[in-house]
Parts: structure tokens; C-alpha cells; sequence
């Protein structure tokens, strides 16, 4: 059995799918691990780390995937990649396939059985190898640290001989995994905290770490959860009540957070163009839905772009901004998947294609798209 760790191709990701640590559990249940060179370095493991665990050193992608059962990713592979792939071989990583069906179907062409993580069930079992919330809330806590790198100001309340610095105003908007680490953290720097949701459960939540909840709280609001804990799209009269609601309270912020998102939807967008305007020079917004379209008109996907003396943080996958600590976390999502695979007595794969996980995750098998979300 053998599993490979490619080099991640795209520049900008920083994340590998393995640690020492996985690749040591991966050994002890009977695999080899092959890991192509400098996989690591971006998240600050060497080649040397690797081979102390157990891995061998493959010198190009070729000779990673090369015969490899199990194919371990952060991001989708390219088309290149995937024509090395050993027909059969399962894919494993964030495949992030809606919108993108043609790059499925390679998968599917060149025979491989994929595996996208972010379709993992949010149940009790697979808690585990819940790689959006693992990567969610280091960006959650990632985006209040570039906020305050571009804020002129300071975060906290100081007073000195010289004279009070009055306390940064935070307002995280979207209060889910990231939103509450954005919460928390911003909170741990002695900002003042405002948050908002769709979800009437993230109020008490919002409370606990001492965040004021700032919402139309309507019948409307009473029920706008889904039974997966989801928000749900909101009408148009409640977008524009809580809209109005949302432009009073931006004008006194500092630092403005968001981070809401409907599954298999374009972000909601919840930051007017007026809004910003609205907003003292200086001040910063951080967009966390930027890849999903964006909740802050005029964000630009990887940009920090300025309008007015107001700073816009668009950054890409902040996750793989701290790299080092995002791959811990998703290496063991990811073992703690393969592990269920495995047949440890046989020391052999074994998937059980009726398992309520690999129903979940399975996007292609036996040459065809087979994830009904992604059927036409
Ligand atoms: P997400 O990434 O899909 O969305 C982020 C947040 O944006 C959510 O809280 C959502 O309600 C909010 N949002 C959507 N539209 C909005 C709007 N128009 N205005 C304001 N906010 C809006 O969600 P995420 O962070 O992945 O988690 C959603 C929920 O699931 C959370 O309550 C989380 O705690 C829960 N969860 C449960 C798990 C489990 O039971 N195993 C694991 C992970 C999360």
C-alpha cells in the first residue's frame, strides 16, 4: 500500500497533506509513504523530518504518484498531475468542486475515485476530519491578525502617562467557525466586539465570548437555520431590514470582519459600497468570502485594495497564510479519514463504499461524477 504527498503546484499554497506525525501512523498501519521533495518547507517541515518519520523522498511528482494507492492533497491536482495517477488510486483533499465540472470529470477520466473533504458530514463520528472547520478557524484567527497589520492603530485600550488609546471596534459579520475564532481572538487583543449571523443559535454563542450580537432578530430570524446548522438564504425584505440595521453600526467601526457563507452559493453581500464609504480613514475590512464572490463590495480577490483612506483585505486562502499550523490540523483530518479505509488487521484497504462518510465525500468513481450535488 502506498500513499502519496505531493508538492502542492500552486504557488500561492503554503499547506501540505502530511506531517511526521500522520506519516508515522500512516507507516504503523502498513503503508509507505512517499513524499515528493520540498513538500514541506512552505509549512516549515524538511525533507529530513519526513524521513525520520518514515517517508521516502520522491524526487519529482512522477515518481510520487507513481503505483500510489492513496494520493494525499491540499488542493485539487492539476491536469498534469493527474494523468500519473494509477487508475483506481483514491484522491483525497479539498477538491472544491462545485463550479468547477470539467476538472471533476479529469478525475473521473483518468479512473481515480475522489474524495472532495469539504463534503465530510458535520456528525459526531467525523468531527475528526472536519477540514472546513479545522482551516475556518485559523482563518478566522488569521484575518483579525492582517487586520491589525493593516490598521494604523492600536488594538487595545492603553492608558499611559501620555496620554488613552482608546480600544479598536471589531465587527465580525458571519459568526460561524471563523467569525467566533475572529471573535475570540479579536477580543483576546482588547478590541470591543460586535458580531452578527443569520443563525439565531450563533447569539448565545456570540455572547459567550463576550461579543455583543447585533441582528433583526424577526420570526424570520427565529427560524433561518437549517437542520445541518447551515445558515439558509434570506428574503429580501429581512436583507434589507438588517441591512439598515448594519449601516448605522459599520459607521462607528474600526475593524470590520466577515466571514458568511452559504454552502453551494455565492457569498451574501452584506457591505454596501455606501457602507465603506461610510467608514472613518483607517479603517480596515478583511473579507473572508472573497473567493466565494466577496460580502464587501469592492473587494478584490488577493488584493488589499484602498478606497478613501478605508483599507480592503481580499487576501486568497488565508488558511495557507499560517501554513505551519494549517497543515497540523488538516495532515490529521486527513489521517483520521484514511484510517477508516484501512483494514488493520489485513493491513490493507478496504473501503466500504456504503459507509455514510465515503457516500458523503465521493464525487467520482469507475470513470463518472457520482456526487449527486454535482450531477447535471
Ligand atoms: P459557513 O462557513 O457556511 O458560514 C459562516 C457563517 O456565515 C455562518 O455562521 C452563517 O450562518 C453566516 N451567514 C450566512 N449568511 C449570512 C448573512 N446574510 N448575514 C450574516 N451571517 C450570515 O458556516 P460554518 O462556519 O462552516 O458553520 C456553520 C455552523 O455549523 C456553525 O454554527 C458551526 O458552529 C456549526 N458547526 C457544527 C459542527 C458539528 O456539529 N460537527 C462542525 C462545524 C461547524
Amino acid at each position: 500500500m502506498k500513499i502519496a504527498v505531493p508538492r502542492e503546484r500552486d504557488g500561492g499554497e503554503g499547506r501540505v497533506s502530511a506531517t511526521p506525525d500522520t506519516v508515522k501512523k500512516f507507516v504503523a498501519l502498513g503503508f509507505t509513504v512517499a513524499v515528493e521533495t520540498g513538500a514541506g518547507l512552505m509549512s516549515r517541515i524538511t525533507d529530513a523530518e519526513y524521513q525520520a518519520a518514515g517517508a521516502e523522498i520522491a524526487f519529482d511528482a512522477a515518481s510520487t504518484w507513481a503505483d500510489a494507492d492513496i494520493i494525499l492533497k491540499v488542493r485539487r491536482p492539476l491536469a498534469d498531475e493527474v494523468a500519473l495517477a494509477k487508475q483506481g488510486a483514491l484522491l483525497i483533499g479539498t477538491l472544491d468542486p462545485h463550479g468547477h465540472t470539467s476538472e471533476i470529470q479529469l478525475l473521473a477520466d483518468a479512473g481515480l475515485a475522489g474524495f472532495a473533504m469539504e463534503f465530510m458530514p458535520r456528525i459526531t463520528r467525523a468531527q475528526v476530519m472536519d477540514v472546513l472547520s479545522s482551516q475556518a478557524n485559523l482563518a478566522g484567527y488569521q484575518a483579525v491578525i492582517d487586520a491589525a497589520a493593516e490598521y494604523d492603530r492600536a488594538f487595545p485600550m492603553m492608558m499611559t502617562a501620555a496620554g488613552t488609546v482608546s480600544a479598536a471596534k471589531v465587527f465580525v459579520m458571519g459568526a460561524g467557525v471563523a467569525g467566533l475564532q475572529a471573535i475570540a481572538t479579536a477580543r483576546r487583543l482588547g478590541a470591543i466586539v460586535t458580531a452578527t449571523d443569520v443563525r439565531p443559535a450563533a447569539k448565545e454563542q456570540v455572547a459567550s465570548l463576550g461579543a455583543k450580537f447585533v441582528a433583526v432578530e424577526d420570526d424570520e430570524f427565529k427560524q433561518a437555520e437549517t437542520a445541518a446548522g447551515y445558515a439558509k438564504p434570506m428574503s429580501a425584505e429581512y436583507q434589507a431590514k438588517q441591512a439598515a440595521l448594519v449601516a448605522e453600526h459599520i459607521k462607528k467601526q474600526d475593524i470590520v470582519i466577515t466571514t458568511a457563507l452559504i454552502p453551494g452559493r455565492a457569498a451574501p453581500r452584506l457591505v454596501t459600497a455606501e457602507m465603506v464609504a461610510s467608514m472613518k480613514p483607517g479603517s480596515v475590512l478583511v473579507d473572508l468570502a472573497v473567493e466565494r464572490g466577496g460580502n464587501v463590495e469592492g473587494s478584490v480577490a488577493g488584493q488589499v485594495t484602498e478606497v478613501n483612506g478605508v483599507k480592503i483585505v481580499g487576501h486568497l486562502n488565508v488558511a495557507g497564510r499560517i501554513a505551519a499550523s494549517a497543515s497540523l490540523l488538516y495532515a490529521k483530518n486527513l489521517y483520521a479519514f484514511v484510517e477508516t479505509l484501512v483494514d488493520k488487521k489485513e493491513k490493507k484497504l478496504a473501503v466500504n463504499w456504503e459507509d455514510e462518510l465515503v457516500k458523503a465525500t465521493l464525487v467520482t468513481r469507475d470513470g463518472a461524477i457520482v456526487h449527486p450535488a454535482l450531477k447535471a
